[in-house]
């Protein structure tokens, strides 16, 4: 099979095209051909050896010294069930799935291995870009937002980096649970943030994100950073006294002092979400902002995109090969 391969962190131009063996699954496990992966700020985040400040070291402790022990990146997909391993009764050969790897990575290539618990089946109508679209940022905002913070009718939320893949999940969510979002975002996305469901869009380069509350004359019952320029102390001043604050891109530091109302740290990859966030996307009540660059081959292109700090929503490629 082809897959988009990392040999050693670096830029966009370390990922290259190879030839693999397709991978056997195992007990409990799926193999799948992929029809869409995500090209995710995680992956690119892999790509470059690039974690958040104070996360450098035990990362690649974690992940790799030199480069990604993992070398076929991609934590989402969406494809149809090729094979069962030994055990793995919930889905059969044929199957629209949709699913998350977690750490063992392997979406960017033409099949991929997950357990069978990590995979949910593609509701009638939701395609399979849409579908890998939508989970990496779907599930951050969902964990973040209902899991964490609690969100409720009638709270205000200020969402920052709002025309991201976390960004455009975490306004249609808020708005969805009966918030009223604020987001922060540059003048192009003003109109995409506004069509979500925020009800005021502010751009960043006339108030600095810090200085919204005081511009706005207001405070919010959340705040979600992601973005990672939100401190601690500023997300604390931005929110009422009992109000939450979330940092999604929180440094080491922050993630280890993060108790009481600010929330950090990553958010689990669970199969009722990937249902309940397809289920939205079935129903039309969600957009999945999603651009589809090509075929495997625009995998670089699509860590360009990221590296540009840039993107729009969601980014999705079309194993195999475009040509
Ligand atoms: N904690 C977790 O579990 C978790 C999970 C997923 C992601 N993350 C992290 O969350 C961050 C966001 O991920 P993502 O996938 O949403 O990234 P992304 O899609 O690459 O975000 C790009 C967007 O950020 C906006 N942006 C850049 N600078 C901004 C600023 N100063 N103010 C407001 N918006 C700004 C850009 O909009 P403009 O062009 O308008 O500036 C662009 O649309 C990443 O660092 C990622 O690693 C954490």
């Amino acid at each position: 099979m082809r897959a988009a391969y990392v040999a050693r962190y670096g830029p966009p131009e370390h990922v290259s095209i190879v030839e693999l063996p397709v991978p056997e699954p195992g007990p409990g496990e799926v193999l799948v051909r992929v029809e869409a992966c995500a090209v995710t700020a995680g992956d690119a985040r892999m790509r470059a050896g690039r974690f958040p400040r104070g996360f450098g070291l035990p990362a690649r402790l974690a992940i790799g010294l030199r480069g990604p022990r993992r070398h076929v990146l991609g934590v989402v997909l969406s494809g149809t069930v090729e094979r069962v391993g030994p055990g793995a009764a919930r889905f059969a050969a044929g199957d629209s799935v949709a699913g998350m790897t977690g750490a063992r990575c392997g979406a960017h290539a033409e099949y991929a291995v997950l357990r069978e618990s990590a995979l949910t089946a593609l509701p009638d109508g939701v395609s399979h870009e849409d579908a890998a679209g939508v989970l990496f940022g779907g599930t951050t905002a969902l964990h973040f937002l209902r899991d964490r913070a609690g969100v409720a009718p009638g709270m205000s939320v200020l969402v920052n980096g709002a025309s991201g893949a976390v960004g455009t999940s975490a306004v249609q969510l808020a708005a969805y649970f009966g918030a009223e979002v604020t987001a922060v975002t540059s003048a192009p996305n003003r109109e995409l943030v506004s069509r979500l469901g925020a009800v005021r869009a502010v751009d960043y380069r006339e108030t600095p994100v810090e200085r919204i509350g005081d511009r706005l004359g207001e405070r919010f019952d959340i705040v979600f950073d992601a973005v990672g320029n939100v401190s601690r102390a500023e997300g604390l001043r931005l929110a009422k006294p009992e109000g939450s604050v979330i940092l999604a891109v929180a440094g080491l530091a922050e993630t280890i002092t993060a108790r009481g109302r600010v929330f950090a740290g990553s958010s689990p990859e669970r199969a009722e979400e990937f249902a309940l966030l397809l289920g939205l996307l079935a129903e039309g009540r969600l957009d999945p902002v999603t651009e589809v660059l090509g075929g495997l081959d625009a995998v670089p292109k699509a860590h360009r995109r990221i590296d540009t700090g840039r993107k729009v929503g969601n980014l999705v490629v079309l194993p195999p090969l475009a040509d």
